[in-house]
């Protein structure tokens, strides 16, 4: 037993943590607030290797499209393989701020009709990153479920409590790119925290075009990070914060990615990469209004207002891009205000509008041709960055236990991921036990999870460290 234990100790202290070298000597402090959706995902690889930023918190707002825990674990894990491992994450309120007014049906299993706005499927999508979380990310050293020796495992703090701590720090500069729950939650705690913050850019809303909410059917007036907590999005909206940025729809929907962006990408081989490249390719082929309706297009090429409305945009990356480069987008400046009613109508709420009592903010329109192209090859650039030193591998990336595990097993070619596992602690209910790294690579034991996952090879209770390079 004992001898077990100091393999095991000296097996991690041979690993060496990931470091990200990528801000630059006068980068601001940044707080990023996002549920972490594809697009999501993407504009935190963004932010964490562009340079202008350096990241001190993310704080997971899982009334979008991920559920809490799952959206802690996304973030934590691609910290990881960023090579952000101080950064603090955030867990915001599970529920959007109209449920917690007016109430639940709790007949229903602790619903409440602005739940409507994403649907069960989309949430286990973006749960388990169309499959590939585990074939794209490292476990992280600081996820939750990670037992640290002693069995107690440690819990991310409430979003609120990592707001204070941040602001109160002088981090005055935020970033959203999804619901506005916890940046409410945070005002309404702590005002006189809220009120040092200065700048806020967020992926929100539409003001001239018609909304992206396919789930409500009936309502093409919002936007869904708005129609998801239009409480929030109003309130937030008409703050004191000195100068809201809203990066709406009628910016994004200039930016959609096209077939050759995918191709620029396919060409960089960073881990970061070939993560959001999978990811972006899985969301294509499963896209709810098919492949030609992922870039904006009728089946046919041409493209509608409602075809557009469909598509895929770089959303959450333009509102990071921005942050860097304002000039990069034409902006309005007016008065606006976020439709909301009591209790909630979800055919009407979410529409972003002109309003002379509103608060003057402002707002994207029409970029050109060449701004977007320039997003779209910045954001291939930037992910092609080499800041990161000794990055954990990704589960999926060890070709060499993969093709072991395939001629030993009979394993063929199929959707399924093999773990990069690395000891024995698997219990695993078929034959497949344990794998050992491979050279130049050792086992971090404390990089494991206890969560019960099924593995290609039968259920396990994953006990298992991971693959990390050798000092
Ligand atoms: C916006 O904020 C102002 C100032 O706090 C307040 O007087 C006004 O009622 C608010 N408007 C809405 C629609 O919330
Ligand atoms: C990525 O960067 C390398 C240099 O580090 C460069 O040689 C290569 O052309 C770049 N690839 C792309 C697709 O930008
Ligand atoms: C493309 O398809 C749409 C919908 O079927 C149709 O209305 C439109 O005329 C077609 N356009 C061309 C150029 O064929
Ligand atoms: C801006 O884009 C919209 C479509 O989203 C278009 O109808 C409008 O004419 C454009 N305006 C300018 C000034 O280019």
């Amino acid at each position: 037993m004992h001898l077990l234990l100091v393999v095991a100790v000296v097996a991690w202290m041979g690993a060496e943590a990931a470091v990200n070298t990528c801000a630059n000597e006068d980068a601001i402090p940044l707080i990023l607030d996002i549920d972490p959706n594809i697009d999501d995902v993407l504009s935190l690889a963004y932010l964490a290797k562009e340079g202008s930023f350096e990241l001190r918190a993310v704080i997971v707002t899982s009334t979008g499209f991920s559920n809490p825990s799952a959206g802690v674990e996304i973030v934590y894990r691609e910290l990881e393989l960023l090579g952000l491992t101080d950064v603090d994450v955030g867990i915001g309120p599970f529920y959007p701020t109209s449920c917690e007014i007016f109430g639940f049906d709790e007949d229903n299993g602790r619903f409440c009709d602005q739940m409507r706005v994403v649907n069960r499927e989309d949430h286990w999508r973006i749960d388990n990153l169309y499959g590939i979380k585990n074939t794209r990310l490292p476990y992280s050293s600081n996820f939750p479920a990670f037992e640290d020796g002693d069995g107690t495992a440690s819990v991310p703090m409430d979003a609120v409590e990592i707001y204070k701590r941040h602001v109160d720090d002088g981090v005055t500069f935020i970033i959203t790119n999804g619901p506005l729950t916890s940046l409410l939650a945070f005002m309404t705690t702590y005002p006189d925290s809220f009120a040092m913050i200065e700048t806020v850019y967020s992926m929100l809303g539409n003001v001239d075009v018609v909304g992206n909410v396919y789930t409500l059917v009936g309502n093409d007036v919002a936007e869904f990070n708005v129609a998801a907590d239009s409480v929030a999005a109003a309130a937030i909206v008409n703050s004191t914060i000195p100068e809201i940025r809203l990066v709406t729809l009628d910016g994004t929907n200039f930016v959609p990615v096209t077939r050759e962006m995918f191709a620029a990408l396919a060409d960089v081989e960073t881990l970061e990469a070939e993560f959001i490249l999978d990811l972006t390719e899985k969301a294509r082929d499963n896209w709810f209004s098919g492949v030609d309706g992922f870039y904006g297009e009728l089946p046919n090429g041409t493209k509608t207002e409602q075809s557009i409305a469909d598509g895929y945009f770089l959303w959450d990356p333009l509102a990071a891009i921005l942050a860097t480069q304002p000039d990069l987008a034409t902006w309005s400046y007016d008065a606006l205000l976020v439709t909301t009613t009591v209790p909630v109508d979800l055919d009407s709420d979410g529409a972003v509008f002109r309003d002379s009592v509103g608060k003057i903010v402002y707002w994207t329109t029409n970029l050109t041709e060449a701004s977007a192209e320039f997003v779209r090859d910045d954001i291939v650039a930037v992910l092609n960055k080499s800041c990161i030193v000794d990055q954990p591998l990704p589960l999926n990336t060890m070709n060499s236990v993969y093709e072991m595990l395939a001629t030993e097993y009979g394993y063929v070619e199929g959707s399924a991921w093999v773990p990069n596992t690395c000891d024995s602690d698997l219990t695993v209910v078929t034959e497949a036990t344990s794998t050992t790294c491979p050279a130049g690579y050792v086992c971090d034991t404390r990089r494991r999870t206890t969560s019960n996952r099924r593995l290609r090879f039968g259920y396990a209770t994953a006990q298992a460290g991971t693959c990390v390079k050798s000092v």
